[in-house]
Formats: C-alpha cells, sequence, structure tokens
C-alpha cells in the first residue's frame, strides 16, 4: 500500500494509544512488522516547546519504522512548526488527532472537540502538509454526536487540504467508548473519497474482525487500537484471516513469554519504578485469556523490586478460561 511517498508493506496499522503505546510497547509491535506504528499523542505546544517529557515519548528505534508521530491541537501555524520538528526527528508520517474524547483535551477545541470545526482541520492539515514532505494523516470520529455526522464532510475537506489518509473511529465523540463501533461511519467516508486513503478504526480484536471490517467498508486499511494490547502479533493474525487462513494459536506460556519480553524492554528503558508500574497494566494485557488475572494483577501491583516482579510473573499459573 502506498501512503503518499511511503511504500507500506501491507495495510494493517497500529493506533497510537496515550500511556500504552510507549517504547517498550512498540518494541514489542516492531517483531511482528506492522505496516506503520504510531507512537503517544503529543500536544503541539509542548513539543515546540521542546518539553522534556514531550519528547521522551516521540523516542523510537529504527526496528520501530515505518513510524508515525501523531499531534494535537488547534492552530494551524503551530502545528506547522510541530510538523516541520517531527519530520526533522526523522518521523515517517505526521498525523492530527481529531478523535480524542477526553474532556481535557477538548475544552481547548482541540482532539474530538476539532469535529465541531471542519473548515480548521482543513487550515491545520494544509499548514502541516505545507510543512513537510512526508505524508500527513488524520484522524477522527464519525462526529461529535449522531446529530453531526462529520466524517464524509472532513474526508473531502482532507483530501483536499493534501491529508494522504484519513483514519475513522466508528463512534461519536459523545459514545466515548460505549456500545460497538459502527462500520457504516467508516464505509460513507471512504464512498466520498477519490485521493485519499480511508483507514477504519473500531473493534478490532482479532484477525477475522480486522478482515471482517476490510471487506465490509471497502477502506483500504485498518487501524487496530486496543486489539494490539496484549497480541501485538494481531497483524499476523489479520493477514492470515484475509488469506482465509486460521489464526495461528498462541499458547498461555507463549502469551507469558510475551509478557516477559515486555517487561524486559520496559525494565532497560525505564526506571525501576516504571517499569513496575508499565507491569500493572502490560501485566494483565497478554493474559487476558488465563483464570486468575484479576488476583494477578492485585499481587503484581505490590511488587517492590524487578526481582520480585519478574519472579511473580515467571510463577504465574497457565490455566486456560474454560
Ligand atoms: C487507552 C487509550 C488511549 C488512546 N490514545 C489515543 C491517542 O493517543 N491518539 C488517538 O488518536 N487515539 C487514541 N485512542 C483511541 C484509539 O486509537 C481508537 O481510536 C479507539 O480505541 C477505537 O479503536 P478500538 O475499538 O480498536 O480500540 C486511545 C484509546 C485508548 C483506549
Amino acid at each position: 500500500m502506498k501512503l503518499g511517498k511511503l511504500t507500506l508493506k501491507s495495510n494493517i496499522f497500529y493506533a497510537p494509544l496515550a500511556g500504552c503505546s510507549d517504547f517498550p510497547f512498540r518494541q514489542m509491535a516492531a517483531r511482528f512488522k506492522p505496516a506503520l506504528m504510531f507512537c503517544e499523542m503529543v500536544k503541539m505546544e509542548a513539543l515546540i516547546r521542546g518539553n522534556e517529557q514531550t519528547l521522551r515519548m516521540l523516542d523510537y528505534q529504527e526496528a520501530m519504522r515505518p513510524i508515525g508521530a501523531q499531534i494535537c491541537g488547534t492552530d494551524p501555524q503551530k502545528a506547522y512548526l510541530a510538523a516541520k520538528i517531527l519530520e526533522e526527528k526523522g518521523f515517517d508520517s505526521i498525523d492530527l488527532n481529531c478523535g480524542c474524547p477526553v474532556d481535557k483535551i477538548t475544552k481547548d477545541g482541540s482532539g474530538s472537540g476539532m469535529l465541531k470545526d471542519p473548515e480548521r482541520i482543513g487550515d491545520v492539515i494544509a499548514n502541516m502538509a505545507a510543512a513537510v514532505n512526508i505524508p500527513v494523516t488524520v484522524k477522527i470520529r464519525a462526529g461529535w454526536d449522531e446529530k453531526t455526522l462529520v466524517g464524509p464532510q472532513i474526508t473531502k475537506i482532507a483530501e483536499q487540504a493534501g491529508a494522504a489518509a484519513i483514519s475513522v473511529h466508528g463512534r461519536t465523540r459523545k459514545q466515548a467508548y460505549k456500545g460497538p463501533a459502527n462500520w457504516d461511519y467508516i464505509k460513507v467516508c471512504k464512498e466520498v473519497a477519490t485521493s485519499i486513503k480511508v483507514i477504519g478504526n473500531g473493534d478490532i480484536f482479532s484477525g477475522e474482525d480486522g478482515a471482517a471490517m476490510l471487506r465490509q467498508t471497502g477502506c483500504d486499511a485498518v487501524l487496530v487500537s486496543r486489539g494490539t494490547l496484549g497480541q501485538p502479533w494481531i497483524v499476523e493474525d489479520i493477514l492470515r484471516a484475509q488469506a482465509g487462513e486460521p489464526p495461528s494459536e498462541r499458547s498461555l506460556e507463549e502469551c507469558l513469554q510475551a509478557l516477559l519480553d515486555h517487561f524486559s524492554y520496559s525494565t532497560t528503558y525505564k526506571s525501576e519504578k516504571g517499569a513496575l508500574i508499565d507491569m500493572r497494566k502490560a501485566g494483565c494485557w497478554y493474559l487476558k485469556k488465563a483464570l486468575g488475572v484479576r488476583e494477578f494483577r492485585k499481587k503484581i501491583s505490590h511488587a517492590n523490586s524487578l526481582e520480585e516482579m519478574r519472579s511473580m510473573i515467571e510463577n504465574f499459573e497457565c490455566r486456560p478460561i474454560k
């Protein structure tokens, strides 16, 4: 698949996930080679200011390529500067976040707040596209609520402003994460798209889900979000499903080993405290199909050292949920 001048290996993308798609997560993801993966969203202003924490969120290594950064904000001029910084940092693509539903973000019109001002989305994208040679993309929700379904309108605006692709999350802002994603919201965007690629997003948790979204909506690519948590290999499952093959069975022992590998990446990249906190989330991602995960989560939240954490993980008894 082509994204602007980029040639990608497939049409399966891994989404930006604030608080989750950090460096260790992306090291795990890189083993399975999604077409493109994203760092966590960063604010344009913080990036321009050179905020240390923000810059750290953008750390990446060559094995993670192709890699995208995602910015959040409303100001076209700042978007221009932020895009330039990201291109200089070597990113392969830059995405504009117009989907984040969190009040803290939408209160100044950012994230899904941008859905209320489609023209501004066009201005911001046009400035990003003018600033860089790498592909610029945008990620939206279907609308602010079910009465304002602006997906097709924004698809056209983004196309005219020079975006190479638009990711469409099949939920409204009002829905937050409640209820199933409505894939028809993606289909209607694809129907009005001419040159812009449409990337479907929402509720892809298995290989078959990914293949079904591609089939049902006609979208050009899929963006997997929560389905990547504890399943860094989901790209392989989607490719297999597209080829009509069953997913590779992964035993609980393999999932536990993946968790240990994630933990090793975490301990290398983060402080001891950071790695311990990391495991409180990631610990459960990989063991979703095992009995006793809730107790395990409680237990590991009391680990006081890396050695103790490692031993707790290694001693987890893998018993499948019947
Ligand atoms: C914990 C969490 C963090 C997220 N962070 C981001 C983010 O930084 N940028 C973004 O565009 N979307 C973010 N999202 C939204 C997802 O990328 C995606 O659009 C949404 O979860 C729907 O896809 P899914 O049903 O496959 O998870 C986040 C979602 C979750 C659950």
